[in-house]
């Protein structure tokens, strides 16, 4: 890493930063984790998926978590969704211990989970639909929020016809229409390519914005983490704990201009140092192959 910038540390925050997080920490609590922990039984034996998660997320709030593979995330925002259960420890929505899933959670995945035979619109509609609102109204909805995802246009359009980002975009509508208090993505723009994904980030940033609703975030993208979110948990895995809970100082309305932000940086150096497996773990076991007889060290 030849960044040899002094950054500041990314502990700092503004005035304006840390009067956010004040007021953050003020409003109500919408989900508690208290103690959760997951166990999951294979054949080669108990793998401790979770362990001592305490977590509170505060009502409106964008927690993002991040961490290398196999660390929990999906475990852990499957659980909170209420699409899995936890073997130990509980989660208590707006102070009541949670069963199951709900309306007021919607989850958005990674791989696109549109109906295929249904166009666009319908899509958005379904949730309003089973709902019992009538279908003019249930239309009416699902149009104000492809507005608001940039896709009016391709209402009628079938999944089939849209591109990765759009389809993703028709999901995120999709789980809106349902008026979730809590929306939680697992890794949503992980396949998309660098530009969609970053035009994404925007949507996501708009809605949040614009729509009263906390959001879930899994991601392993450190600068999506960092330019998305008011908290980052940090998880490491074996077993699939807390390392860190950073409180991002980065200000709000946040744009890409920001990237290069020193606060931004000095946050992103911060998720380096937590994830990155030190130097001498990174090169275990890997020989050094030699295509030429040179014999020059190069490195
Ligand atoms: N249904 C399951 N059965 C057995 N092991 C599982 C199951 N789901 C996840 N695991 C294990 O739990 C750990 C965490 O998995 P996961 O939550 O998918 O991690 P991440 O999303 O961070 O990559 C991994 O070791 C994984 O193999
Ligand atoms: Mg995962």
């Amino acid at each position: 890493m030849s960044r040899s910038l002094d950054l500041p540390s990314y502990l700092d925050q503004s005035k304006g930063v840390a009067d956010r997080f004040e007021k953050l920490r003020n409003r109500p609590v919408k989900l508690k984790v208290e103690d959760l922990g997951k166990k999951f039984n294979t054949p080669k034996g108990e793998i401790l998926a979770l362990n001592k998660i305490n977590l509170q997320i505060h009502r409106r709030e964008f927690i993002t978590v991040i961490g290398p593979s196999g660390c929990g995330k999906t475990t852990l925002i499957r659980i909170l969704a209420g699409l899995d259960f936890p073997t130990s420890g509980k989660v208590l929505l707006e102070g009541r211990k949670m069963e199951g899933p709900g309306a007021e959670r919607g989850m958005v995945f990674q791989d696109y989970t549109l109906f295929p035979w249904l166009s666009v619109k319908k899509n958005v509609m379904f949730g309003p639909e089973i709902k019992g609102l009538g279908t003019l109204k249930a239309e009416a909805e699902a149009m104000e929020w492809l507005e608001m995802v940039g896709l009016a246009k391709f209402a009628d359009a079938y999944p089939g016809q849209l591109s990765g980002g759009m389809k993703q975009r028709v999901a995120i509508a999709r789980s809106l229409a349902n008026r979730p208090e809590i929306l939680f993505l697992d890794e949503p723009f992980g396949a998309l390519d660098a530009q969609t994904r970053s035009s994404m980030q925007a949507y996501l940033l708009k809605i949040w914005q614009n729509v009263d609703v906390t959001v879930f975030f899994v991601t392993h993208d450190l600068d999506e983490a960092v330019y998305l979110s008011d908290r980052i948990l940090v998880l490491r895995a074996n077993p699939g704990e807390i390392d860190e809970l950073i409180e991002v100082p980065v200000p709000r309305p946040r744009d890409p201009g920001q990237f290069l932000t020193p606060e931004f940086l000095a946050t992103k150096k911060r998720l380096e140092e937590l994830i990155r497996p030190p130097e001498s773990a990174q090169n275990e076991g890997i020989p050094m192959i030699r295509l030429t007889e040179l014999g020059d060290e190069v490195e």
